[in-house]
């Protein structure tokens, strides 16, 4: 371990004897989930500081003037940019791109998730669900609100989400006959959104966190080896569809996951097929 590793550890551990009561306890929970990628200084600005220290002694890591030659470097290129904003428009592509979505596991996978139509029967318990959504629970979220949250449906709770969503459409059907659509997986998960009165969160911030943590939970799933396919649809917030989900008035329903495993002849089309994914350059511009 080179010595700048080691002084990241010591200092890991300093902050972890500071740590007491409850917020030891969460550090104690958490400590060995916190080593994101870039903390290791694989990727991002911050491995490319990093390697530049690690070529150059401390010393000579300051320029003249005390300044650190990244921060100089990241100053030029925001002068470039603001140079080059004022005479054309559109983004900058002539810089190449250092990021490798191939060899970065988290990249890789969020370019790779697919929504799975089609599920088995088998699904993760309730435990793995919790750990699901602790591994989510980090979705962007002004002010902390965690305007959302998840309800379970499985087993006979999905013959009463099918009763809804008839109700719902005015359908009656014969004795005996249901509403087979909530049965095309054996767990469905609910999403709320949950807003809450505050001066500085508009209410559609609040249901952009809860769409945000649906994206999360698809991806986090997939990650996981699960299959997924997020579904709504007109009848969502309808009155008896949101009466089963014992949803208050301010909030809405924003869909259903449906989950389980991954079908073995998907998962052998998996391992062939790639999807063309979409040119990136139509979702990005600049002012
Ligand atoms: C809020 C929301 C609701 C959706 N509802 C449905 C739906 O009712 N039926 C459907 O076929 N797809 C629905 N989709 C789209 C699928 O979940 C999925 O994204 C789509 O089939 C494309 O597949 P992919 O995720 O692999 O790109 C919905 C997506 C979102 C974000």
């Amino acid at each position: 371990m080179g010595s700048r590793k080691k002084d990241r550890c010591k200092k890991s551990k300093h902050k972890k004897h500071k740590r007491s009561g409850d917020a030891g306890e969460a550090w104690e929970a958490t400590k060995d989930r916190v080593r994101a990628h870039f903390l290791d200084g694989n990727t991002g600005p911050w491995a490319k500081s990093l390697a530049a220290q690690d070529a150059q002694s401390p010393r000579s890591a300051q320029n003249e003037n005390g300044a650190d030659p990244a921060e100089d470097a990241a100053a030029s290129a925001q002068g470039g940019t603001a140079t080059i904003a004022a005479t054309r428009r559109g983004p900058d592509y002539s810089v190449p791109s250092s990021i490798d979505i191939v060899a970065d596991p988290v990249l890789h996978a969020l370019s790779i998730r697919r929504s799975i139509s089609k599920v088995d029967p088998e699904t993760p318990n309730d435990s793995d669900l919790l750990e699901i959504i602790r591994s989510i629970s980090s979705v962007a979220d002004h002010k902390a609100l965690r305007p959302w949250r998840f309800l379970i449906i499985r087993g006979d709770d999905r013959h009463r989400l099918g009763d809804a969503l008839d109700d719902a459409a005015g359908v009656v059907r014969k004795p005996g006959e249901t509403n087979t659509k909530p049965l095309r997986a054996e767990l469905l998960l609910a999403l709320v959104s949950s807003p809450v009165e505050h001066d500085k969160v508009p209410e559609w911030e609040q249901h952009a966190t809860a769409a945000g943590a649906g994206h999360l939970l698809e991806l986090a799933l997939w990650q996981a080896g699960w299959g997924v396919m997020w579904r709504s649809g007109n009848l969502t917030n309808t009155e008896p569809v949101r009466r089963l989900h014992r949803l208050d008035d301010h909030e809405l329903l924003m869909g259903w996951f449906y989950i389980g495993a991954v079908p073995e002849r998907y998962r052998q089309r998996l391992t062939t097929s790639t999807r063309p994914l979409p040119k990136p350059e139509q979702f990005l511009d600049t002012l």
